[in-house]
């Protein structure tokens, strides 16, 4: 029986200046905060970071569906008047029942296969995702709805998400990692890389390096911000005020909150939550 979240949090009672809740596994969702932020500056954010069970990638369904409903319900508790899933693996599990549960707006994202198959010009393109996303059905159905005519290598990633967690985004470890799963690409001609993971931006400049300037990596987190904005406008709920805010929650404890300060590349303010 589906739960309806009514209540304070009810999108009814939604004021324009109450706070975006973003979440994902980890830290990775924070690529995507950073392109929400860069467009709509003026909004107050709360970033919710499940680093304590990072990577969802190994977890059962149901564990993910329980994980993200505490997520949402915490988020909603602070105020959210929309949710972002910032999460490949979170959207593909549970978007479609947290819609359900919960009275708000809820954005969830997927690999950007359909503007990579609009870039290639040798209709070659690959998408490095995690093992969950590249053997879920739901990246299957956006290969066969959008790609019929293009190439479309699905690379899995294990470990990198781990790494992008650990702060790794460069250097040698960083490399030899992706060095095995990216040469073959270059050879195979592909030309547009899609990086099907919310981690993968953060790792954006070693990928570059290593595939050459050719090659064009794209990921989902500007369409998700315009589709953020697109919502709220729609609802009358963009923040008029004159500066926005960030509240980074996460249940990482101490370290997951300097990391997110370290990959974000500012002081955070933090909280823990068991
Ligand atoms: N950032 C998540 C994603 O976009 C990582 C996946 C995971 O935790 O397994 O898929």
């Amino acid at each position: 029986m589906p739960i309806s979240h009514r209540g304070p949090y009810d999108i009814g009672y939604m004021e324009p200046e109450a706070p975006i809740g973003i979440f994902d596994s980890g830290l990775g969702g924070l690529s995507v905060l950073k392109e929400v932020r860069s467009l709509l500056p003026r909004e107050r954010y709360v970033y919710f970071a499940d680093s304590a069970h990072c990577p969802y990638g190994g977890r059962s369904s149901l564990f993910i569906l329980a994980r993200c409903t505490e997520i949402a319900s915490e988020l909603l508790g602070r105020g959210a008047k929309i949710l972002v899933v910032a999460c490949n693996t979170a959207t593909s599990v549970a978007l479609a029942d947290l819609r359900k549960m919960f009275d708000v707006p809820i954005v969830g994202l997927v690999p950007a296969v359909k503007p990579a198959v609009a870039l290639s010009r040798t209709n070659r393109v690959a998408v490095l995702a995690t093992p969950r996303t590249v053997e879920g059905e739901s990246l299957h159905e956006l290969i066969c709805r959008f790609a019929r005519d293009t190439q479309v290598y699905t690379v899995p990633a294990p470990g990198l998400a781990e790494l992008v967690e650990s702060g790794v985004v460069g250097g040698p470890r960083a490399e030899e990692a992706l060095l095995p799963l990216l040469s073959p690409l270059v050879t195979a001609g592909v030309d547009v890389i899609v990086l099907g993971c919310t981690h993968y931006p953060f790792l954006r400049e070693t990928i570059q390096d290593l595939v050459g300037p050719e090659v064009r990596l794209i990921d989902s987190g500007a369409a998700i911000a315009r589709r953020v904005r697109a919502v709220l406008s729609d609802r009358g709920l963009l923040s008029r005020a004159d500066s926005g805010g960030l509240e980074i929650v996460t249940s990482g404890g101490a370290a997951a909150a300097e990391m997110a300060s370290r990959l974000l590349g500012e002081p955070v303010r933090a909280t823990a939550v068991g």
